[in-house]
């Protein structure tokens, strides 16, 4: 159901699951906004047309007909917060389908600079853009901004690049493609235990992971996290409505031994109230040190949404259990797949046979 058929204050109060049933259009992905309006179908054909994208792309020729899907698109990357890798994997996923950027990194080099507001802004890059992609630090607002675009005179997609403290969840697309190709000879994600270490109050890439999770069966998910620091009781609402099981607190060495993944987090300090509050939090035994290498599964896999600062030691990043590198170029091929599945073209990708 297009975002036009209802007025913002009445949309605004609508809870995420009712919400998503706004953000697609005749059936196809439209804005993509909260981890809430992906359900387990929809993350098998993403997983699986990003895998296919990847074939592709190994080839000159694949990558010329991937180049020629979107050529004559153009997308706006408007990321007012600081960003390296999912601000570099759109450009990179944008450049695989052909598309044209343009960027807006920092409103003092913008007219939001001279009072614009984010609204005309964005009214603004629809003039010029088929599609943007945008970062805030303001939690709600690119619900705002796809409002406004699709109330407009030329409606075209938003994608929520990392939106406040509440949501990422391109970044929790990314994640369960990485867990889906981790355990695909391993019976898949579910019935795994996955386990959650470091700043979850304030990590959004967890609070959309988390959600992503409650469409497998079966799974175990355990959150260790200083007290100040642990995961907000929204999350285990809704893992508790999901019947997803999930426990907090708890040592992460004795965690970690039972983990088919290990999902570390750095501390958050952006978000502190006052400079220097997360200084004064002991976060000594959530950082994964070469030690612990040996304590974990065989088959476990260490994840990281990145940047990463202490918590996971350099050493660590030789051992073939560490994905997080992996993850990240991961990043690139699901959002190549989440962009072609926008403009529709995820049929031409699968049925490509060159
Ligand atoms: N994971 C992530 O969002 O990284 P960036 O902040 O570098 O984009």
């Amino acid at each position: 159901m297009p975002l036009n058929r209802i007025g913002w204050e009445e949309f605004r109060r609508l809870d995420a699951k009712a919400k998503a049933a706004y953000f697609a259009e005749d059936g196809r992905l439209f804005h993509v906004l909260l981890a809430q309006q992906f359900d387990r179908a929809r993350l098998e054909d993403l997983g699986a047309l990003a895998t296919r994208i990847r074939f592709i792309a190994k080839s000159d020729e694949g990558r010329r007909f991937l180049k020629g899907l979107l050529d004559a698109r153009r997308a706006m990357l408007y990321f007012t917060q600081p960003s390296t890798r999912t601000f570099l994997s759109f450009c990179a996923a944008c450049q695989i389908l052909g598309l044209t950027i343009g960027e807006v990194r920092d409103p003092a080099t913008s007219s939001e600079y001279k009072g614009e507001s984010p609204e005309d802004s964005v009214r603004t890059f629809s003039s010029y853009f088929d599609l943007i992609v945008m970062r805030s630090q303001i939690a709600g607002l690119a619900e705002r901004m796809a409002w406004v675009l699709s109330n407009a005179g030329r409606p075209i997609p938003l994608i929520n690049a990392g939106s406040g403290r509440d949501q990422h969840p391109t970044q929790a697309l990314l994640d369960v493609y990485t867990l889906q190709r981790s355990f695909e000879n391993l019976g898949g994600i579910d019935g795994k235990c996955i386990v959650f270490v470091g700043d979850l109050l304030r990590g959004r890439t967890v609070r959309s992971l988390a959600v992503l999770l409650t469409n497998y069966g079966g799974l175990r998910l355990r959150f260790v996290a200083p007290e100040p620091l642990q995961i907000s009781p929204d999350v285990c609402e809704t893992l508790a409505s999901r019947g997803v099981a999930f426990e907090t607190g708890g040592d992460m060495e004795s965690a970690i031994r039972d983990a088919d993944a290990i999902y570390m987090t750095r501390i958050q300090d952006e978000w502190d109230a006052r400079e220097g509050d997360s200084a004064r939090i002991d976060i000594s035994r959530y950082c994964l040190e070469h030690r612990h290498l040996q304590m974990i599964k065989p088959t476990a896999v260490i994840m990281h949404p990145l940047p990463r600062r202490k918590e996971i030691a350099v050493e660590i990043d030789g051992d073939p259990r560490a994905v997080y590198w992996r993850q990240m170029r991961n990043g690139m091929w699901i959002r190549a797949a989440l962009i072609a599945a926008i403009f529709g073209r995820d049929g031409d990708i699968r049925g490509y046979d060159g």
